[in-house]
This record gives C-alpha cells, structure tokens and sequence, in this order.
C-alpha cells in the first residue's frame, strides 16, 4: 500500500452498506461483494417480473457527473427511477458552479440538500474521497479521474460470476491501456479477493501503475507482457480497455498507441472456447464489431448487470433491501 494509499480514509463495509459512500473497491471483502451479489440477482428477478418497484419512492438521487458519459450516467438514472426514486442531474462542468471556481465540497454541500444520494464522476483522482468527507449523504463514485470506478468493477466481476459460473482459479488478461483507465484499476484491485491470475498486456508506456501492482504482490500472480499471443491461449477471460486520449498532453503520443492492439475474429481464433471478451465501453477501434456476433462477447450483457448492481447499491446505501 502507498502512503497515498493509507492515508485515504475510507471506510470499510464491513458488513454494512447502510450510510456509507462507495468510493473504492478497497472497502470490499469477499462477504461484502457476496451480499451485494445476492441483492443485485434479486434487483434483476424484480425487473424481469414487474419492470420497476417502489423501494425508494421517497427519495431523490443527485447526478453529478462532471466527465463524459453515457452508461453510467444513464444506468444510476435508470437505476433509481426503477426503484421509483426521483433524480436531479447534472452533466458538463460548464453549466455548473464549479466553472464559477466553486470548490467540489460546496457543490457537495448543495446538492446533499436536495438529494437522499449523490452519484460523482470527476476528472481528479481523489475527487470522488473529498466528496465523501465534505457530504451528509451517500456518495458513489462513477470514475474519479484515471482513479477508480468502483460500480464498473462490481459490474464486472458481477458478469465473470455470470459467465463463467465463478471466479476462483481464472486467468485474466488485461489489455490496452492499463495506465489510464480507471476500470481496471478498480477491478484488479477486486479481483485479488479472489484465487486468481492477472496477466497485464499493454505498451510498456501504459502498463499498470506500480502502486497498484505493488499492492497486490503476494495476494495474486501477476505478470506483464506486450504480446497478447504469449497469454491469449491461457486467457479466461480478455478484458479490452480504450486508449484514453483524454489523458494524453502529446496528440502524437496517442496517436502511437491508439490502434496497438485490436482484438478481431482472427484473434478470437486463437482463444478458448469458453473465454469471454469484456469492454467496459466506449469502444473506439479496440474491438472490431465482427466481435459482436461471437456468443463469447459479453460487453452488452456488462451494461445490462450494471443497472441491476447499481440499483442493489443505491438500495442498501439507503439501507433498505428489495427483499424487506
Ligand atoms: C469507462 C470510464 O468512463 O472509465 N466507461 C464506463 O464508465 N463504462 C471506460 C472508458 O471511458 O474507456
């Protein structure tokens, strides 16, 4: 653990969702990703019957999401509206205060007054931890800079589960940008919960931060490598990243990378039969739409389970339960 690492005060679930933030997989144990696991089957049985249910019909949900999106955004809306929560939200730094040179913590201040729950996504790593400290009411981190997104890794290891029947005993490659993206951040850093490997594939320019992999020496196996066909034939499950060009100050130097790795049906040949290939989404050319059609592309189903994981923690955030 860095010391930025332990100085961050999260708080542990331990048990209990209730009232607390979701900032970092780092307040999971493997009890905790359970019950959340058991909540959210219960959340997609609820909306295969009847669509919607009245769980938080007294509450309003704070949206604030200060970075592009289009998933997460529209999934913790849809999320709370299925629970027949009402939302207010905002999109865009520029039709907000904090263009005005408001600090995050007042804006945080503000919108705990009208809302039960407040989503973040914001471009600075750690923003998502002050928020926490400055607010009332529960905060969710939806990607906090090239940071964590908790919700995504939840989602994700959510779909392994449903894939694969599992997780211990997998191997999983992660591809792409490592440095940058903020998934897979949050996703080793869960999956080493679990009895499993971790093989890093990217440029060594955008390999894994050394804090994380630092972190996670002597709980899991780790190893990296540029060649995606050294690992592919061993590989359980592909996770693709994005090359985040928002995080790049050289145009040229993304450019270099953008294109570095492109899983097409080709490479889908040379994998098992029984991997699946995961992309948190957006995709821009890392993915080849041929893909799509292979039964082993999951990327779709990864949006679908993050509504309902989404729904189970605004519920229990709340503490409540669609089973109460
Ligand atoms: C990701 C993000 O914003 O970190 N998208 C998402 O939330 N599903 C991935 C990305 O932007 O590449």
């Amino acid at each position: 653990m860095t010391d930025a690492e332990a100085a961050m005060d999260i708080e542990p679930i331990a048990g209990d969702f209730a009232g607390k933030s979701i900032i970092s997989v780092r307040q999971f144990e493997s009890q905790d990703v359970e019950s959340l696991f058991v909540e959210t089957d219960q959340m997609a049985a609820m909306v295969g019957e009847s669509g919607c249910s009245r769980l938080l019909d007294d509450q309003v949900v704070a949206n604030l999401f200060y970075q592009p999106s289009t998933r997460t955004f529209l999934s913790f809306e849809a999320a709370a509206q299925r629970l027949g929560a009402r939302t207010v939200s905002t999109q865009g730094v520029e039709f907000s205060s904090l263009s005005k040179g408001e600090t995050l913590e007042d804006t945080i201040r503000t919108a705990g007054q009208y809302a039960g729950a407040i989503t973040l996504r914001h471009p600075d790593e750690g923003s998502a931890e002050r928020a926490a400290r400055a607010s009332t009411v529960p905060i969710i981190n939806g990607g906090d800079g090239p940071g964590e997104h908790p919700t995504q890794a939840l989602l994700d290891l959510y779909t392994i589960r449903e894939s694969l029947g599992g997780i211990d005993n997998l191997t999983i490659t992660m591809l792409g940008d490592l440095k940058y993206s903020r998934t897979v951040h949050s996703l080793a850093r869960l999956l080493a919960l679990y009895d499993i490997r971790l093989h890093y594939v990217s440029p060594e320019q955008l390999a894994m931060p050394q804090h994380i992999t630092d972190s996670l020496t002597g709980t899991v196996e780790q190893a990296a490598t540029a060649e995606l066909s050294e690992v592919l034939a061993e590989t359980d499950v592909l996770y693709v990243t994005r090359v985040q060009q928002e995080y790049f100050t050289d145009p040229e130097e993304y450019a270099r990378h953008k294109g570095a790795y492109v899983v097409d049906e080709k490479v889908m040949e040379g994998a098992k039969q029984d991997m699946i290939v995961m992309h948190p989404l957006p995709r821009v050319d890392e993915i080849h739409p041929g893909v799509d059609r292979d039964p082993r592309a999951v990327y779709f189903k990864q949006v679908e389970n993050g509504m309902f994981i989404r729904m189970a923690l605004l519920a229990l955030v709340k503490g409540r339960s669609i089973t109460d």
